[in-house]
């Protein structure tokens, strides 16, 4: 059993101790936990790996509480991430930027960038402050699973390998960041996430292009991709099978449970229906996302049937999810 801990000075003391030592923490972060190690310790990062069952191909974000680490880990910092930074930070914006030699190749997976990002959660950024070094942090959850909002949900996925969860309620943005890159100088993004790429858009004062769009919508790339290894498709998946839901097909299913948004009645013939906002807010709607999976998903259902909401803000977020949970079939 993983002990799950309130904040406290104490616990901060204590968690920090353990990361100090090269051991793991799962932290809350505004939008989703992390599974967190010294981001300049290879031993711990391979840790991570080694805890979450990620492929060595799959790089890690690192956080960070104090500006003055970008110039530590960054050899160069351009005017639009300058720009991004004062904008968005702390908040989830991460950032894909020039490594110096600091940064281990374990935490980037060889790649010459590394993807930085400000938490704004208090629980996060008091730890960060207390420990002293950056940290490594994915989502704590297995890899291809379910992402975590809840300390509950990160004790259920891990009984071992992490010295103790920080409890900091359920998180309020409930996606993880967005991750934006840069080629050729121009703006790219990596993935859709908490912050809506068009808030990017309107600081930047130009259109950005998506990774995920590029050659037809969220089509199956080649693995592991060399810019965004992250860009799994089948990332995000609840053990039961997850279909998006089509209101032509009919359900032949009593088992099946339904994902719903917004304030239209639900088809009938679902056994458990979990709407994600009825009043159609895609924030509420991407704060309850991965709790309401992590529900269904506990059930014991025969299939998940999820309704995509507006391609809009958040929601281009909440549909990247639930598209690639859907990809999925069964294994991986
Ligand atoms: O909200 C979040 O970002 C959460 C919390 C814990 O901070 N973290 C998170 O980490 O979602 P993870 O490991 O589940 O996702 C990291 C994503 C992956 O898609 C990875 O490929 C991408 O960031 N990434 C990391 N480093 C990169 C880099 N140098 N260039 C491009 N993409 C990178
Ligand atoms: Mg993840």
């Amino acid at each position: 059993m993983v002990p799950i801990l309130p904040p406290s000075p104490e616990n901060n003391r204590r968690a920090a101790e353990a990361l100090r030592r090269g051991e793991l923490v799962a932290l809350p972060t505004e939008t989703v936990y992390g599974l967190a190690g010294d981001a300049l310790n290879p031993a711990a990062l391979s840790r991570i790996f080694e805890v979450k069952q990620r492929p060595f191909f799959d790089p890690l974000i690192v956080h960070i509480a104090d500006r003055a680490w970008v110039g530590k880990l960054c050899v160069r910092v351009s005017d639009q991430a300058q720009a991004l930074m004062d904008h968005f930070w702390p908040g989830p914006l991460t950032l894909a930027l020039p490594k110096t030699d600091r940064v281990p190749d374990l935490a980037t997976s060889g790649l010459s960038t590394v993807a930085l990002r400000m938490p704004s959660h208090p629980v996060a950024l008091a730890l960060l402050r207390e420990t002293g070094i950056p940290l490594a942090a994915p989502s704590a959850n297995p890899f291809g699973g379910l992402s975590p909002t809840a300390a509950e949900h990160v004790a259920a996925a891990f009984t071992e390998g992490i010295d103790c969860i920080l409890d900091g309620g359920p998180c309020a943005v409930g996606v993880e960041s967005t991750v934006l890159g840069w080629e050729n100088d121009e703006p790219i993004l990596l993935r859709a996430g908490g912050i809506p790429v068009e808030d990017i858009e309107t600081v930047l004062k130009k259109k950005i292009a998506s990774t995920a769009t590029v050659g037809g919508a969220h089509e199956e790339r080649p693995l592991p991709s060399p810019t965004a290894p992250g860009q799994l498709p089948s990332h995000y998946a609840p053990r039961t099978p997850l279909i998006l839901w089509d209101p032509e097909s009919p359900v032949m299913l009593s088992r099946a449970g339904l994902l719903w948004f917004g304030d239209q009645k639900p088809p009938e013939g679902f056994g458990v229906v979990e709407n994600l906002s009825p009043g159609s807010d895609l924030r509420e709607a991407a704060a309850h996302l991965f709790a309401a999976l992590h529900r269904l998903d506990a059930l014991g259902l025969d299939r998940i049937d999820a309704r995509l909401v507006p391609e809009i803000g958040l929601g281009r977020a909440i549909n990247d999810r639930l598209r690639r949970a859907a990809h999925l079939d069964t294994s991986a």
